[in-house]
């Protein structure tokens, strides 16, 4: 599928359900005293930024050997198709309330930072009990604002990639793996 379209494969499938497997582990134990513990209310809840995050939101979560409350928000950023200009706007929002309660960003990438910082500042206003991130991808070298990220899956290079979420025009988001794209694709 795409395979004229792919130019090089970045992180293969295999790599990342053992990374998730990894990721879990870690979140399950640094959240065992505080979530699922006290009823529904004490829950994680998970915050899926759409589209890009809904293949490592719903296999992180099906790995992740405590309970979870699904959310997802969708903004977008003004910028054009690979790169974003940090003003942002809300088209779905949270369907819950968080206050009180312990929170897990779910990115796919962290690029520039700018829309993660301005998410962050956002849901820190709505007072959870505690607020985090999880990434599966980040970009060291296109870092323009930095936030804390408590995991992070892989640091790749400074590259546009597609798949396993995330798109290029909407499409390549169902690929299993993450690649980059043949310069034909954007010709
Ligand atoms: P910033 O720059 O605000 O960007 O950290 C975050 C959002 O930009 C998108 N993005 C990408 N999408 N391949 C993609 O398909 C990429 O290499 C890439 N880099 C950034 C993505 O939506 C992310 O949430
Ligand atoms: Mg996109």
């Amino acid at each position: 599928m795409y395979d004229d379209d792919i130019a090089s494969v970045m992180v293969t499938e295999d790599q990342v359900r053992e990374k998730i497997a990894e990721i879990a582990a870690k979140v399950a134990e640094d959240y065992r005293d505080s979530c699922g513990t006290g009823g529904p209310q004490t829950d994680l809840v998970l915050i899926g930024v759409l589209k890009g995050a809904v293949m490592f939101m719903t296999d992180f979560a099906r790995a992740l050997p405590i309970p979870t409350q699904l959310e997802f928000m969708a903004v977008s950023s003004y910028g054009s198709s690979t790169s974003s200009s940090g003003v942002v706007r809300i088209l779905k929002d949270l369907d819950r309330d968080i206050a009180g309660r312990h929170v897990l960003v779910v990115e796919d990438i962290i690029d520039s930072g700018l829309t993660l910082s301005w998410l962050m500042n956002n849901l820190d206003a709505r007072r959870p009990a505690s607020l985090e991130v999880v990434t599966l991808l980040r970009k060291p070298d296109a870092v323009k604002v930095e936030v804390p990220v408590r995991y992070v899956g892989f640091d790749i290079p400074n590259e546009f990639v597609v798949g396993y979420g995330l798109d290029y025009a909407e499409r390549y988001r169902d690929l299993p793996y993450i690649g980059t794209l043949s310069p034909t694709v954007y010709a």
